[in-house]
């Protein structure tokens, strides 16, 4: 969470750390602002959107060759001017992402004395005690280098300096961090698809490193202070990969690309001479798994439920499916050997770093399917199996969410030795997400949801998970209250909510819980509620007399309708989101990075 970015150059900074702010912005929106050395310390802030930034600086222009930027999600204080980043007082200013665990304690101790604070936030204290150390007489590297020492928490901190305008210092630890390389200009970045228009060549900070960056250099230090050398590599992600294209919103592109992104992440994996699944190498032979744990949060949650569905039905190996930020509170027992699956977009989400790091300290072998392979999850993994999704931008996930679940179909097959005819099953898919993308009848069902107070979705099998995701999408974009509900569990109790003022969107392929399904549906019709089916011709025909709208499927086999019905139901938040007039790509209170716990 959090959005930072600086740059040091010859030429003026602003403009161009303003539009890295931009593709940072994914990151979280409460409040940005820009920080340069211009004699001393100047800086903008404004509350909200980076766009209130951008009407600041034309007000009030800003100017420098060194500078820093922040795009805020809000953890320590509101999300108000007084607490926007870049922090700063006269001698030194601070963009930081992540959380200050001791900043009560040194906050404590640097008003004792003598210093001020203007904000509630926990990251004011870095910008503090570099100052007292300038004051004590110390060089802005010492100074840096002695703040950090006394910091606890995850971080990544850019830092300029009143005395030196040519020096932009980092830091990271926990929170990731990423060194540009251009010509006479250097950057850094939360991540590297913000620099992409500048600069390919790209370093990373690894874990309690810090950096001194100048125009035409960065030099990297370690724990110890010892210099180090940090591989650069080619970034590969084109400035065209975080641009919108002819679509209104990322997530709609996003949605669309589906078919591409499956069909890449399953090339990945598929051997089409052998007609077999080649997992990435491991030192252990993950074919011999006796027990899986998957843990992992929200959507990508959600994914590991449909993974669990599949491992066990195809391959017989027992699979526990956790949240990562309870999987440590219950205290699982693990098998000795045992093998902990994590699945992320970000590769950065916290509660599944510390999950992580919970099953490697029980000696668990570690597995993940991620999106951002650099990130910090994919570094501590034993094996990676990489979604090849591509930047996703929206807050709301789809087209990582499709590719997470490519991976665990191709991991099940694997698992399960390559039974024949479910790899021909996954490689039809794109085609078939194509031909779902281009049914006209969402707008017109969207338009029914958008008016609702309350929507319930319910699914049986491989279908529960795709309406806990159906609901998730629905209420994260478009605010509307959303429950996804196993089809037979509506009885216990869920049931009492259904009126004719809630719609329930049902998820029901024509597979073996069809018949089941469709008895539920008849009992919600019966109590008044619109029901919006999903599901293939005969479905929708058996079911027409208590249907209210209906969205009809092709013909699938059961294995792959996660994928294929999981789009409409992204295409319907989308269209009540827009309905709405929401804000689709940035809602309110998110961030699509969650660094914290
Ligand atoms: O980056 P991750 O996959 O670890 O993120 C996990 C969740 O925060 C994420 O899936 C979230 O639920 C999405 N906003 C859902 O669309």
């Amino acid at each position: 969470m959090c959005g930072i970015v600086g740059i040091v150059s010859k030429k003026n900074v602003v403009e161009k750390i303003y539009s890295s702010l931009t593709r940072l912005e994914y990151r979280g929106y409460d409040s940005a602002g820009i920080a340069v050395v211009a004699g001393g310390i100047d800086r903008r802030r404004v509350e909200g959107k980076l766009s209130n930034l951008h009407a600041e600086l034309k007000k009030k222009p800003l100017k420098g060759t060194v500078g820093i930027g922040h795009t805020r999600w809000a953890t320590h204080g509101l999300p108000v001017t007084k607490n926007a980043h870049p922090h700063s007082t006269k001698r030194v200013s601070v963009v930081h992402n992540g959380i200050i665990e001791n900043f009560s304690e040194l906050r404590h101790e640097l008003e004792r004395k003598g210093y001020k604070f203007t904000s509630q936030t926990d990251t004011e204290v870095i910008p503090i005690l570099i100052t007292y150390y300038l004051d004590e007489g110390e060089k802005p590297f010492k100074a840096f280098q002695k703040t950090l020492g006394r910091l606890e928490g995850a971080f990544a901190i850019g830092a300029i300096f009143a005395d030196d305008p040519k020096l932009l210092m980092a830091a990271r630890k926990g929170s990731p961090l990423a060194i540009g390389y251009g010509k006479d200009e250097m950057y850094l970045a939360s991540d590297a698809i913000a620099l992409a228009p500048l600069s390919q060549k790209i370093s990373y900070l690894e874990d309690d490193d810090y950096a001194k960056i100048s125009i035409n250099s960065c030099e990297i230090f370690d724990k110890s202070g010892k210099k180090v050398e940090r591989i650069v590599k080619n970034s590969g992600i084109s400035g065209g990969a975080v641009e919108k294209g002819h679509f209104k919103h990322f997530m709609l592109k996003e949605i669309h690309e589906q078919p591409t992104t499956i069909a890449e992440t399953l090339t990945a994996y598929y051997d089409p001479v052998h007609h077999k699944i080649n997992l990435p190498k491991a030192k252990f032979d993950i074919t011999k798994t006796r027990r899986i744990n998957i843990v992992a949060c929200g959507t990508s949650y959600y994914s590991g439920m449909i993974g669990k569905y599949w491992i066990e039905q195809l391959a017989g190996i027992p699979v526990e499916v956790d949240i990562a930020s309870e999987f440590r509170y219950r205290k699982p027992v693990f098998e000795r050997g045992g093998l902990t699956l994590l699945i992320s977009q970000s590769g950065e989400t916290a509660d599944t770093l510390a999950a992580l790091k919970h099953a490697k300290e029980n000696k668990q072998h570690i597995v993940s399917i991620v999106n951002v392979q650099q990130s910090s999850i994919a570094r501590e993994s034993d094996i990676i199996i990489p979604t090849l999704a591509g930047p996703e931008i929206g807050v709301a996930s789809t087209k990582a969410f499709s590719a997470q679940l490519t991976c665990f179909a191709v991991l099940a097959i694997a698992l399960a030795k390559n039974p024949p005819g479910l790899l021909q099953q996954l490689v039809d898919t794109p085609s078939i997400i194509a031909e779902v993308l281009h049914n006209d009848c969402y707008e017109e069902i969207a338009d029914i949801l958008a008016k609702a107070q309350s929507v319930i979705y319910i699914g049986r099998g491989t279908s529960y998970p795709i309406a806990l995701e159906g609901a998730l999408k629905l209420k994260e974009i478009s605010y509307i209250h959303a429950e996804g509900i196993g089809a037979g569990e509506l009885k216990h109790g869920p049931i009492a909510l259904i009126d004719k003022k809630v719609p329930v969107v049902v998820i029901a392929p024509g597979d073996e819980y069809f018949t089941k399904t469709a008895s539920n549906v008849r009992e919600v019709a019966a109590r008044g509620g619109k029901v919006i089916l999903i599901s293939d011709k005969k479905g929708c025909k058996d079911l027409k007399d208590v249907t209210y709208r209906a969205i009809e499927m092709p013909n699938v086999p059961s294995f792959i309708t996660p994928l294929v019905y999981s789009v409409p139901e992204q295409l319907l938040a989308y269209y009540t989101a827009l309905a709405k007039g929401a804000d689709i790509d940035q809602p309110r209170n998110l961030a699509k990075s969650v660094t914290v716990e």
